[in-house]
């Protein structure tokens, strides 16, 4: 039977990024675009150019790195705004502009200070002037779903005429129940002349717990696109979960005849690339991609799960890319074990820093027994992109417990010069978080988060640390790993430090 196909449209770099604390380096919005675009994701929404000099260039860079998905730049109704986007995605090889307005009542007379004429005039022209650069426009009913049904039909009818190819009803604050939601698609269907010339599409926030069923309800209702993010990341309480929406069309295909060109087993990859990046790690019973999503704890279910998988499982881990390791490393393990490792984990490093890698992963072989897959992945994480920070730890000595202060000696290289520092603090973090505000003082930068979680079980586990600072509303995520958690927080700082440095640098006028 031929399926019909739903675009999934993937917002984790604009609306997943937007959301605080969730912000990413350069570097990392090209490492999540690449990942998204290798698992299928039809059109990335890469970031909204006008916001910032930094948001311009990612979306640039990202159309330029991107060889399959669309690359999509989010605009409002104004032409500066629809220039810079149209400047930024020139280079993709597929483009499409997203322009927005507000449509609701509320957000027409308190945000907009604009009376309804105006906004269907808006619409008009923006996507009039979009589609002088792109035949690809999508124009969204900013707060759509409390719009007035009458005026949510003009403005629908008026971005078609103008040229626009889907149209994006958002439940921007999370308001609406799946069958108001529906509902609104199907009215959109009999009322709108032409509706058939667009596409329609769900965008839906998680306020109230039901984005990924309103964007579900929207498909059922004739949306042929559904935008979401990675892990739900977004504004508030998150948008539609890509994973979520991608596997409950797979699981039930009774229910939803469609297909995606999604490539479920790339989602565990992401799912915790994003994670690792952000430090906004995943609830372990989230569906999909939670940590117990697959575990099978009581003895009940243990039973019936060894006699059939099918008696508590509906989608097999493999199907998210979930895979066990069955190749477990160790200290014997040589150069040629690690490469296929990396190779089965879809990892592709150039000859320096694999072999940087290896002498990592040796390090952690003498201090752990068996290295499973998430320590690997860890390592590489931690690997990526690290050999051009300014500040390199070098050693770390703690005098810590219940006799006397808790002291931190560091060593650290900033910009080539090594430089010690000796301090005492309230416990054995605080004294190394003071150390590296000695040796590379940064007084206006605030502690937003300081979060520890083990890589694998066991005592000799891996800690991942993740530090957020921020500095003048910027906020940037640090990571460090280490079988000794001490080391992994110091590592963890002075990577949320490097960070903050760069940005710096990027947002200082030329
Ligand atoms: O939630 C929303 O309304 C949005 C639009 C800008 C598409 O994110
Ligand atoms: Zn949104």
């Amino acid at each position: 039977m031929n399926k019909e196909r739903i675009t999934i449209f993937d917002t984790t770099l604009r609306d997943g990024e937007q959301s605080p604390g969730c912000s990413m380096t350069l570097d990392e919005k090209l490492r999540m675009a690449r990942l998204l675009d290798e698992m299928g994701v039809d059109v990335i929404e890469a970031g909204f150019p006008i916001a910032s000099p930094g948001d311009f260039e990612a979306v640039s860079r990202i159309s330029e790195t991107v060889k399959t998905s669309t690359i999509a730049g989010l605009c409002r109704a104004k032409d500066a705004d629809i220039e810079a986007a149209a400047q930024a995605i020139e280079k993709a090889p597929r483009k499409r502009i997203h322009t927005f307005i507000s449509t609701s009542p509320l957000h027409m007379k308190y945000k907009l200070q604009m009376e309804p004429d105006a906004v269907v005039d808006a619409i008009a022209a923006s996507v009039a002037k979009a589609r002088q650069y792109t035949d690809d426009v999508e124009w969204s009913a900013e707060d759509g779903s409390r719009t007035e049904p009458d005026f949510l039909c003009r403005c629908v009818e008026t971005a078609i005429r103008a040229g626009a190819s889907t149209i994006n009803i958002p439940d921007t604050v999370g308001y609406a129940m799946p069958e108001d939601y529906a509902a609104l698609f199907t009215m959109l269907r009999t009322r709108v002349p032409d509706m058939d010339k667009a596409v329609l599409s769900v965008h839906c926030h998680n306020d109230l717990g039901v984005a990924v069923a309103n964007s579900l309800a929207g498909v059922k209702a004739g949306a042929r696109q559904i935008e979401c993010t990675i892990n739900g990341i977004g504004e508030r309480a998150g948008n539609a979960a890509l994973e979520e929406v991608v596997m409950a069309m797979r699981t039930r295909p009774d229910a939803f005849p469609y297909e995606t060109g999604i490539d479920t087993t790339a989602i565990t990859k992401v799912s915790r690339t994003l994670s690792t990046i952000t430090g906004f790690s995943v609830q372990p019973n989230k569906a999909v991609v939670g940590a117990n999503a697959f575990a099978h704890e009581s003895g009940i279910h243990q039973d019936g799960m060894l006699k059939n998988a099918q008696t508590y499982e509906i989608m097999t881990p493999e199907s998210v890319g979930l895979v066990k390791s069955e190749l477990v490393l160790g200290k014997h393990s040589g150069r040629h074990a690690l490469k296929n490792k990396l190779q089965d984990l879809g990892y592709k490093l150039d000859d320096t820093a694999f072999q940087d890698l290896f002498q990592r992963f040796k390090v952690l072989a003498d201090r752990k027994k068996t290295i499973f897959d998430e320590d690997i992945e860890t390592l590489i994480e931690e690997e990526i992109g690290r050999e051009k920070d300014r500040i390199q730890f070098v050693a770390l000595q703690i005098q810590a417990g219940t006799r006397g202060p808790q002291v931190a000696e560091l060593v650290l290289d900033v910009d080539g010069n090594a430089q010690n520092a000796k301090t005492e603090g309230n416990g054995p973090v605080d004294a190394i978080f003071r150390a590296i505000r000695e040796i590379v003082p940064h007084p206006d930068a605030h502690l937003q988060l300081y979060q520890v979680h083990a890589v694998t079980g066991g005592t000799d586990a891996q800690a991942e640390v993740t530090v957020r600072l921020e500095e003048d509303g910027k906020t940037v995520n640090g990571q460090g790993a280490d079988v000794d958690t001490l080391v992994a927080s110091c590592r963890a700082y002075i990577h949320a430090l490097n960070k903050l440095l760069t940005k710096r640098t990027r947002s200082a006028p030329a």
